[in-house]
């Protein structure tokens, strides 16, 4: 046992309207597709060793189910929550299942834009919040949890 390396997984969540960057509010979320942003993760993920999922969903239920499904299995989740940040209980409690790091990402500044954006539902739940990075959060956020994991 002694030399058997633990399973380095990571789940990224991407929540609602997160499938349309690049053509969602450019001048907000920039102009990088999910798609590319997701390749980015895969690709580091490939270069440290450890296996990325990434999951999008519109639906508060579906996210709720994906971290049910991981729950235990997983060594780090990287969640944007979107609109749901500001609003859902649910995958505050489903995150509350887990016990392993939890990265809250945003691509805008929260904190910078409408005051129903400032509250978060997770952030008192997360192990760190990177906001307003672009997409470069999201690899800093997997660097991040990189660290945290071991
Ligand atoms: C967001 C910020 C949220 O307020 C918004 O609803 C989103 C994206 C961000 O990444 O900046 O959909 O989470």
């Amino acid at each position: 046992m002694a030399n058997q390396k633990k399973p380095r997984n990571v789940l990224v969540i991407h929540g609602p309207n997160l499938n349309m960057l690049g053509k969602r509010e450019p001048d907000i979320y920039g102009d990088m597709t999910l798609e590319v942003i997701n390749a980015q993760l895969l690709e580091l993920g490939k270069k440290q060793g450890l296996t990325v999922e990434v999951f999008q969903s519109n639906h508060e239920g579906n996210i709720v189910d994906k971290i049910q499904e991981v729950a235990g299995t997983c060594s780090g989740i990287i969640i944007n929550p979107a609109a749901f940040t500001h609003t859902s209980i649910a995958i505050r409690d489903a995150l509350l299942l887990l016990d392993i790091p939890i990265v809250e990402i945003h691509l805008s500044n929260i904190y910078k834009r409408e005051p129903f954006r400032h509250k978060s539902m997770i952030a008192d739940i997360s192990t760190a919040q990177i906001t307003g990075f672009g997409p470069d959060g999201y690899t800093m956020a997997l660097e991040g949890i990189v660290k945290m994991i071991g």
